[in-house]
């Protein structure tokens, strides 16, 4: 079942001295998603931004918020970032030892509840909570930092977790190392939702956006068939 593509910009790759501006920019040049990347310096090596700073961008764009959480414990602040306005709440399976509680949180906060796991983390992960998420998150590089180069061995693990999801409506995302030469990797491996952050905001301008972003889709839906 082929689900439709989207396109998913990290502002993590943005400016941070505007970002009201940025996300209202890459709304306006075509993000279907706008990638949420919370870090905190603990789960992973970095630290970005909290609750307060998503509920401050919202106003700034109707896309959907997609949020995702490399932090842990995450339960504690599962309602903070559903009240900042998230619409997706993805939660690491590595990030504590009550994965499906987690989820079970996000859904009863009235979110979609996403799932990531790290490049090294097998998809058996998913399995037991397969029927209890909305979207599935493939890291292609190892979370904490924009930039990085795409480990194409996740690609195996895509087209096996796409086989696991069968006609469930589960959106399968990948996350780092996006670009216009691996987005059609991705999607010919099942994968319909693309985060892309220094390869969309590339070029700092709304126009540049526009072009990173249809530059993106078109290779994505080229390689759909
Ligand atoms: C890394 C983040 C990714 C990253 C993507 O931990 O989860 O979303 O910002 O950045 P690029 O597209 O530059 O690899
Ligand atoms: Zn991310």
């Amino acid at each position: 079942m082929s689900r439709p593509i989207k396109i998913a910009p990290s502002i993590l790759a943005a400016d941070f001295a505007k970002l009201g501006k940025e996300v209202r920019d890459v709304t306006d040049a075509g993000a279907d998603w706008i990638h949420l990347d919370v870090m905190d310096g603990h789960f992973v090596p970095n630290i970005s931004y909290g609750p307060d700073v998503i509920k401050a961008l919202r106003s700034s764009s109707e896309a959907v918020f997609d949020c995702h959480l490399m932090i842990s414990p995450c339960d504690p602040y599962l309602e903070a970032f559903a009240k900042a306005g998230c619409d997706i709440i993805t939660v690491h399976a590595e990030a504590g030892p009550h994965l499906h509680r987690s989820l079970q949180a996000v859904r009863s906060l009235g979110k979609k509840a996403g799932v990531a796991i790290n490049p090294a983390t097998p998809e058996s992960l998913i399995e037991p909570v397969i029927n209890d998420v909305d979207l599935i998150l493939i890291m292609s590089v190892n979370p904490g930092f924009g930039g990085q180069k795409f480990i194409p061995s996740i690609l195996e693990k895509a087209r096996r977790i796409n086989a696991m999801i069968g006609t469930r409506a589960i959106d399968l995302e990948v996350d780092g190392g996006i670009t216009v030469e691996t987005a059609p990797l991705a999607a010919a491996a099942g994968i319909n939702a693309l985060v892309a952050g220094s390869a969309v905001f590339r070029g700092g301008t709304i126009e540049a956006y526009r072009e990173n972003i249809s530059a993106i889709r078109a290779a994505a839906v080229g390689a759909t068939g």
